[in-house]
């Protein structure tokens, strides 16, 4: 890999080399943060304004120069409009900032594009696949859990969802320097795994489990059900008698349990892997076993526990979150008891500065519930736990039928794109493995469907608008980087950082490159909101700014520096989209 040090190149223009880094800012890998660094310093020091409030408030200008600061927050009393125009006549232009102008309360300051051109390619060229990441997360743990189905039941949208958007916050996350434990808690503890049994041993086949222990599971399970609604079956009863065996340790018991889980958790890494989904833990809730008993013994230690009818529960009504159930009369615990221990479990494991929970908003109160117990039991880490919500998806069922499993429908994706791929015989025919692109723009385009809005929004599971090569969708991305990629290959010499950066001086170049210069700040400032949303519009933003260069700057039949320079430019906002598209879990492909 050729390397470059900012400033290398001998074309290159003149730089700033001692530029005073803000307090929390990173002028070494954010290109952004030099010009604003360099604005700061001198405002702060012509207004005796706050250094961290003047590089705080720095935004995108509007209409005049290219970043501003408004001037009323930095408390300067007075006038804001005079200190606007007094502030601006005293700054002094540089090579970075070239002009500072007032403009009402704003001050306006443009920056030199062709500088900010260079600076933001040299750094790309430099950090490549982690151009973005920063370290504000150093020494910090954060346990995401996520994905978490229920063996023996059907994988619904509301764990694809929590499986798509869990693991872009673990990616988000990790970018900004977070040590980053990806955890799954399985639904596979409580009676219905006695009714599973059960089922087992009158309906189960052995090969069947092998071959596709999930949905043979679910088969099953539904079979069992039925039997039980029958009157007189006496299922139930047995079913009880069978998770009191597995609770109590009984091995037999627990043996075809294990299998069930095991078999279950194989299929289900094949399925996330297509996803691009890791988890470093499975676990589930009957890994929750002594943190369980524990929680109980504590709550009761804390007087926290009210009976009623012989049931133990907590009384959470002064915080409007009505009553939780964490016993039931016959001695066996619950969903909430689970959580409070497994929560106290992996506290003590980890030491966690942030857990976060993705899990579907039909799940607000149990949550909210959960967190009120953790903090009433005195734990101050309660408050480091996090919920991460989001809404419903309606009519996500397969194209033929109605019950709901992951891998048909990745199936269906990967087919439905597939046959859109055949319908271009000549480009489908340079394609080398086109099962497994059909795979990975199918994939793209479920991620970027689930991504467009904001989390709490429910939507429409839409086939024909989520394959549309048209508009804003998963596929689009996907052409736009292979597009990208094939410049590269298509251009009669390689890429290389030895270009006249003067050359890239007109708007589309600068929009892009800016564009560019903003990946940094955009994944710190989406750990804010954890919106995946944010990074899909900074997706297509980038890929329209590269249409837009494409219709007038050409690299095909241009003199040999002009082709250089804007191959280069191309190289990089392919790795900028690239990266994006990474943190959103898509694979970008070379070839489509
Ligand atoms: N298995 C649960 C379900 O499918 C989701 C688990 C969410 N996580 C938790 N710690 N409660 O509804």
């Amino acid at each position: 890999i050729p390397q470059s040090n900012a400033g290398g190149s001998s074309k290159g223009l003149k730089e700033i080399t001692d530029i005073k880094a803000v307090p929390g800012s990173d002028p070494v890998n954010n290109v952004l943060d030099k010009f604003k660094c360099l604005i700061a310093t001198q405002v702060s020091e012509i207004s005796g304004a706050d250094l961290d409030k003047c590089f705080g408030f720095i935004e995108a200008a509007k209409g005049v120069g290219d970043l501003a600061i408004p001037v009323p927050p930095l408390k300067l009393g007075g006038n804001p409009s005079a200190h606007a125009a007094d502030i601006c006549a005293k700054f002094q232009p540089n090579n970075y900032i070239t002009k500072a102008e007032a403009n009402g309360i704003f001050m306006c300051f443009t920056i030199d594009h062709a500088i900010l051109n260079q600076l933001v390619i040299q750094t790309i060229w430099n950090k490549r696949e982690s151009y973005g990441e920063n370290v504000l997360g150093k020494g910090k743990k954060v346990v995401v859990e996520f994905s978490s189905p229920n063996i023996a039941k059907p994988f619904h949208a509301g764990h694809l969802r929590s499986t798509i958007i869990g693991a872009f916050i673990a990616n988000l996350y990790k970018m900004n320097g977070w040590d980053v434990v990806t955890m799954n808690y399985l639904g596979d503890w409580g009676k219905q795994y006695g009714i599973l049994a059960i089922g087992f041993e009158k309906y189960g086949n052995e090969e069947k489990l092998l071959e596709d222990p999930i949905k043979h599971l679910y088969d099953v399970y539904v079979q069992i059900n039925k039997d039980a609604e029958e009157e007189g079956s006496d299922i139930h009863d047995k079913a009880r008698a069978y998770f009191k065996r597995m609770e109590d340790g009984d091995e037999e018991a627990l043996n075809l349990w294990r299998k069930f889980r095991d078999l279950s958790i194989v299929k289900y890494k094949e399925t996330y892997a297509r996803l691009n989904v890791h988890f470093d833990v499975y676990s589930g809730e009957s890994q929750v076993t002594e943190g369980m008993d524990r929680a109980l013994k504590k709550l009761h230690e804390q007087n926290l526990l009210v009976e009623s009818d012989g049931a133990l529960m907590v009384d959470l009504k002064r915080e409007k979150l009505n009553v939780a159930l964490v016993q039931k009369k016959d001695g066996t615990t619950l969903y909430i008891t689970r959580d409070i221990g497994a929560a106290m479990e992996r506290y003590e494991k980890y030491k966690f500065d942030k857990m976060i929970y993705v899990v579907a908003s039909q799940q607000d109160l149990h949550l909210k519930q959960l967190f009120t117990i953790l903090d009433k039991m005195g734990y101050d880490w309660a408050k480091k736990c996090e919920h991460v919500n989001f809404g419903m998806v309606t009519g996500m069922s397969t194209r033929k039928g109605t019950a709901v499993f992951l891998d048909q429908i990745l199936a269906d994706t990967k087919e439905s794109m597939h046959n859109v791929m055949q319908q271009n015989a000549q480009k489908y025919a340079q394609i080398e493995d086109p099962e497994q692109v059909a795979d990975d723009i199918g994939i793209a385009a479920v991620k970027i469907q689930d991504f467009a809005a904001k989390r709490v929004k429910n939507y429409d599971f839409n086939w024909n608008r989520m394959f549309s090569f048209e508009g804003d969708t998963g596929p689009y991305l996907q052409y736009a980087h292979a597009r990208l990629c094939s410049v590269e290959r298509n251009a009669p010499f390689s890429v290389t950082l030895d270009v006249d950066f003067t050359l890239l001086k007109e708007k589309e170049a600068d929009d892009l490159l800016l564009l560019c210069s903003q990946w940094p700040d955009q994944v710190k400032q989406t750990l804010k909101s954890v919106e995946p949303c944010n990074i899909v519009i900074y997706a297509f933003k980038v890929a329209h700014a590269v249409s837009a260069a494409w219709e007038k700057l050409w690299v095909v039949n241009q003199e040999r520096p002009i082709a250089e320079a804007r191959l280069l430019m191309y190289w990089t906002a392919r790795v900028v989209l690239g990266n994006a598209m990474r943190l959103l879990g898509i694979k970008p492909l070379e070839r489509m």
